[in-house]
């Protein structure tokens, strides 16, 4: 536990050298987790938001303050309804778990997709969460229901209800991520090489690093190695 702690603090003391403000996750690997072990692919989601939270608050411990992770996708719908219906239902248990505990995590959460896509129950949870939270320090951007083709066409549709001229902050501030800055490093687990429709326009710059490890597994020395590799990335934004 002690080591813990200090490898804690050394790995903050790495963040504090460099540009990394806000990770992004591809939480991918649940099911696969799951099949290893011979266990329903729910369980592997089950063991993928209990990861989550671990991985939120060591986020928070080594001073990253905005992290956004993709929970479900538009093209996650394509799945056995068993499935889907377990994803959401857990999602509903991770909401009620962060109301009941806002007082000591000081976590804002910003749901990012087409909530009208939802149960409405569930979408109307995700909407008291966002208001409850509103004034916290962190920052949770959770991705539900969310695609970044459809973000852009949203986007789109309501610049062009306002009219007149588009710039490229125009656009940023119309996603769902315009509160907050762009994602410095996306990290996907469980060996696949794509973005899967994530963050299309705020991953221009970022950092990409792709993991073998399936998410349920993904634990701090992994959270570490990531970092790391991050720590030596020359971010050139297209200069010398
Ligand atoms: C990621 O895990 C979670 C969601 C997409 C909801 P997967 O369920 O995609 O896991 P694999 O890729 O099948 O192993
Ligand atoms: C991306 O994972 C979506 C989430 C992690 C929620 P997928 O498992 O859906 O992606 P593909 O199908 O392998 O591209
Ligand atoms: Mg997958």
């Amino acid at each position: 536990m002690i080591m813990e702690q200090q490898e804690i603090i050394a790995l903050r003391e790495t963040v504090e050298k460099t540009s990394l403000r806000h990770i992004a996750f591809i939480m991918d690997g649940n099911g696969r987790w799951a099949t290893r072990q011979n266990l329903p692919r729910e369980a592997g989601h089950r063991a993928g938001a209990d990861n989550l939270k671990s991985i939120v608050r060591l986020c928070g411990d080594i001073g990253i303050h905005a992290v956004t992770v993709y929970a479900f996708s538009t093209e996650n719908w394509k799945r056995p309804a068993l499935e889907v219906n377990a994803i959401m239902q857990l999602l509903d248990r991770f909401i009620a778990e962060a109301k009941a505990s806002n007082d000591e995590n000081g976590i804002r959460y910003v749901f990012l997709g087409d909530k009208s896509g939802l149960k409405p129950a569930l979408a109307a949870k995700c909407t008291e969460l966002e208001q409850l939270t509103k004034d916290n320090h962190s920052l949770l951007n959770i991705a539900l229901n969310y695609g970044g083709r459809a973000e852009l066409v949203h986007a789109c549709r309501q610049l062009a209800e306002r009219g007149g001229e588009i710039t490229e902050a125009d656009l940023s501030a119309a996603l769902y991520t315009g509160h907050c800055a762009d994602p410095d490093l996306i990290v996907r687990t469980a060996g696949e090489y794509r973005l899967s429709n994530f963050l299309l326009w705020q991953a221009a710059y970022a950092e990409l690093y792709f993991t073998d490890v399936l998410w349920p597994d993904f634990h701090f020395a992994d959270l570490r190695a990531a970092v790391e590799e991050f720590s030596h990335r020359k971010r050139r934004f297209g200069g010398v």
